[in-house]
């Protein structure tokens, strides 16, 4: 148990004794999980961080060599010698899968602030037809891959503090959407004190740091110290299938990524879309010095962000849709000795505070606090091969970020109808449109039936008709739902 006389000591050393201003009003109980949590802080690394991100704005130059990234083009272009090798990729990550070296990972910690959705995102209703919850179209998803080759493919959930015990009430509650529950395993983030701009650590009450999640580059960590790492080793996995909560169009599990990655023998890889416009809100992957970056779309000189090249397409034009495939290895190398050699950002945000003069709970109306959070997509340059791979934005992201307008959940339950009327099409069955084109009924099918269109090809009767207005769901089996 850490002794209250040790941790006054350090506090004093680091310029945090305010932090025990309300000490003698705690109980027992209080007073113990505030020592745990005072404890856990690594203070050393946080003066420095103080210095580096509050007391001075780090350096956010963007390097004056700054080319743009090349990636694989994607499954359909007229490229011949990328569709061989996409062949090839496809190959040997179906041998991967098969074999049980690849697992699932989604970063599920996030705050979803935006979205203004009470819980867990993951719980989110979020299909056309059914309105699956995102846990439980990523379920589907990985158990009709571990299905298919007759493996189990274990799924990693990386929750916060604050959502934990939501989602994990949300899997016990659904029995955990068919997976064996050893098979899933949640592990939350770490956190990060808020600190004001006199680099001062923030109470959010008494016996409380105000914390919030280090970022989804904190995954790493917390792969790390949650045994996550270890499990996998356990199970012979090797290749990490990592994609964010918010985007319902991912292929959760992709062989030709899988492929791709194992064959080049990268540590990290990535996937690419063209950008929809140049300012969009994604990171942008560029090259410096031969290594792959993303300069996120806020740290991206607007200037820059606009530049053409001579045929009038965007020069930066490769965004980041946060989807990865990590090795293992890489992972462990990179959270060697538990501290991370990701970069940290800082962002000024507004945080509810103790005030230490009245004791009462101040909710700011201007950013007063930095917190500062890791990125996985800077673990990029630090590996020593990388592939970039371009998809298609129609077929793979329409993430939900924002309560309305663009990437917003109605947006995403047309681009999810949109893709799956254009699987049925390309199957052969016909699709009723309006006079615009655009499909006139809700369409939606489950993963566990088919989960691109060459395999709905293979399988649908191609004489089922759908109606316009009509709710149409293609159920597990085929059966036809909805209504
Ligand atoms: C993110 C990427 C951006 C990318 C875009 C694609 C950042 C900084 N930017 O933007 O480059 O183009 O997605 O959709 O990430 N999360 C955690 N813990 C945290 C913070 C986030 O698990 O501490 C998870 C969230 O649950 C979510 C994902 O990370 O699944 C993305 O987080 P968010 O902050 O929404 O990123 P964006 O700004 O949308």
């Amino acid at each position: 148990m850490p002794e209250l006389n040790d941790i006054r000591k350090t506090l004093e050393q680091h310029g945090q004794e305010h932090l025990l201003s309300f000490w003698d009003d705690l109980n027992e109980d209080q007073q113990q999980s505030f020592l745990q949590q005072l404890e856990a802080i690594d203070f050393d690394e946080l003066d420095e961080l103080i210095e580096s991100h509050v007391r001075h704005e780090p350096d956010k130059s963007i390097p004056d060599d700054l080319q743009p990234a090349d990636p694989i083009p994607p499954v359909g272009s007229d490229d011949e010698s990328a569709m061989a090798l996409h062949e090839q990729a496809r190959k040997k990550g179906l041998e991967l899968i098969a074999e049980g070296k690849v697992a699932a990972f989604v970063v599920a910690g996030g705050q979803g602030t935006r979205l203004g959705y009470e819980g867990p995102k993951g719980c989110l209703p979020a299909t056309p037809v059914v309105q699956k919850p995102l846990f439980r179209l990523f379920a589907e998803q990985i158990r009709a891959a571990a299905l298919r080759h007759r493996v189990t493919i274990p799924w990693y959930i990386m929750t916060s503090p604050t959502n934990d015990t939501a989602t994990q009430a949300h899997f016990r509650q659904n029995d955990f959407w068919g997976f064996s529950p050893k098979d899933v395993m949640f592990f939350r983030q770490g956190t990060m004190p808020a600190i004001d701009r006199d680099g001062k650590v923030l109470l959010a009450r008494p016996g409380r740091l105000a914390l919030s999640p280090d970022g989804h580059g904190g995954c790493l960590t917390a792969m790390r110290n949650s045994g996550a790492l270890d499990d996998m080793a356990r199970r012979g996995v090797e290749y990490i299938s990592y994609f964010q909560v918010d985007n319902p169009l991912v292929h959760a599990i992709d062989p030709v990524f899988i492929g791709l990655h194992a064959m080049q023998n990268a540590q990290m890889s990535a996937k690419a879309l063209p950008k929809r416009e140049p300012m969009e809100k994604v990171g942008n992957f560029c090259k410096v010095d031969g290594k792959v970056h993303v300069i996120e779309y806020s740290d991206m000189p607007e200037e820059l962000a606009r530049q053409c090249t001579s045929d009038g397409r965007l020069r930066f034009n490769a965004g980041s849709i946060a989807i990865h495939i990590l090795s293992r290895s890489f992972v462990e190398q990179l959270t060697e000795g538990g501290r991370c050699r990701l970069p940290w950002h800082r962002a000024e945000k507004k945080v509810n505070f103790l005030d230490l003069q009245s004791g009462q709970t101040v909710q700011p109306t201007e950013p007063n606090a930095v917190k500062l959070e890791m990125f996985v997509f800077d673990a990029m340059p630090l590996a020593d091969q990388t592939v970039l791979l371009e998809t298609r934005r129609t077929e793979e992201f329409s993430p939900i970020k924002n309560a309305e307008g663009p990437d917003s959940l109605t947006t995403s339950l047309h681009d999810q109808v949109r893709r799956w009327a254009r699987w049925l099409e390309q199957a052969g069955v016909s699709i009723p449109r309006d006079a615009d084109g655009q499909v006139a009924a809700a369409i939606e099918i489950s993963p566990l039936y088919a989960d691109s269109a060459d395999e709905l090809a293979n399988k649908v009767d191609k004489s089922i008709s759908i109606s316009p207005g009509q709710n149409f769901y293609l159920g597990s089996r085929g059966q036809i739902g909805g209504s």
